[in-house]
């Protein structure tokens, strides 16, 4: 064979590439920038506690995190939202922070979306960075708490249910806010179970050794939002979000769940990670 033969035109390999790279790349960014980010996958997950009740086995906690709410753009999820939460009948509703990117009339807005959205132990949320960075913490406040949900910013409360009591707290947001352990766990008892509601997740390293703490439930990460299809890898890291990306953790007596969330940041795009609702089934030891 002659080598005249076999030996490839520069040019019409670029070519090639380039129009292989195209045909990938434009329905990867249709996929990812009008399908994914307006679908809902739900994921349910049992974790067992250590410490959890007896007669709490089977308690059911929705994880709602980082909507990101853009009016006129991100409807279509919060409907899907709404109607599943209304099937799954949860024990308790959590909402793990980031409500906003920047706009802050955003916020009820998206209050009024979740109107309706209901548990039998209520919905209690927590603040994000994003909140912190553009919401005061009396506009969060208000917000929730005149829509019927509680709104935990360094604090805590106490949920009696069957004879036994559970102590949900939520922390300030990490990197926006003012975080206050002490603040945060006081009214604790020690007979009682903590679910912690903290946006960040990283702080976990921490909580797990200091705080009693059974249940941390984060967000901050939206999973990476964009991932490589196959390796499961996240480009993307925020700061106080790198130890823990996506999904449950464990150390000592101490879980984490941590959501990859609703909304987007940046480009509205999602890739090979949708937006989730969380649903967790506590079972005792
Ligand atoms: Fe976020």
């Amino acid at each position: 064979m002659s080598s005249q033969r076999n030996k490839a035109d520069p040019k019409r390999v670029t070519r090639r590439a380039a129009l292989g790279l195209l045909a990938i790349a434009g329905p990867s960014s249709i996929w990812a920038s009008v399908i994914e980010p307006n679908f809902l996958s739900v994921t349910r997950k049992e974790l067992t506690l250590p410490r959890w009740p007896k007669t709490l086995d089977g308690f059911r906690i929705a994880q709602l995190t980082d909507l990101h709410y853009r009016p006129g753009w991100d409807d279509t999820v919060i409907v899907k939202l709404t109607k599943t939460l209304k099937e799954e009948h949860p024990d308790l509703i959590t909402l793990t922070g980031d409500y906003v990117i920047e706009d802050p009339s955003s916020l009820p807005e998206l209050i009024r979306a979740l109107k309706g959205i209901s548990a039998t132990q209520g919905v209690i949320a927590c603040p994000g960075n994003h909140d912190r960075w553009h919401c005061s913490s009396s506009q969060l406040r208000k917000e929730f708490e005149g829509a019927g949900m509680a709104y935990l910013q360094n604090q805590g409360t106490h949920i009696h249910i069957k004879g036994e009591s559970l102590f949900v707290n939520g922390l300030d947001s990490i990197w926006g806010g003012r975080p206050h352990l002490q603040k945060a766990w006081q009214g604790h008892r020690n007979d009682q179970s903590v679910i912690s509601l903290v946006h960040e997740p990283d702080i976990f390293d921490e909580l797990h050794l200091t705080r009693p703490l059974d249940l941390q439930l984060s967000g901050h990460t939206h999973g990476g939002q964009c991932r490589v299809p196959l390796l499961n890898y996240a480009p993307a890291r925020v700061k106080y979000g790198r130890k823990f990306l996506y999904g449950h953790f464990q150390k000592e007596q101490s879980q984490l769940f941590v959501g990859r969330g609703l909304g987007t940041v940046g480009p509205r795009v999602r890739f090979a990670c949708p937006p989730e609702l969380v649903i967790l089934t506590l079972r005792a030891f």
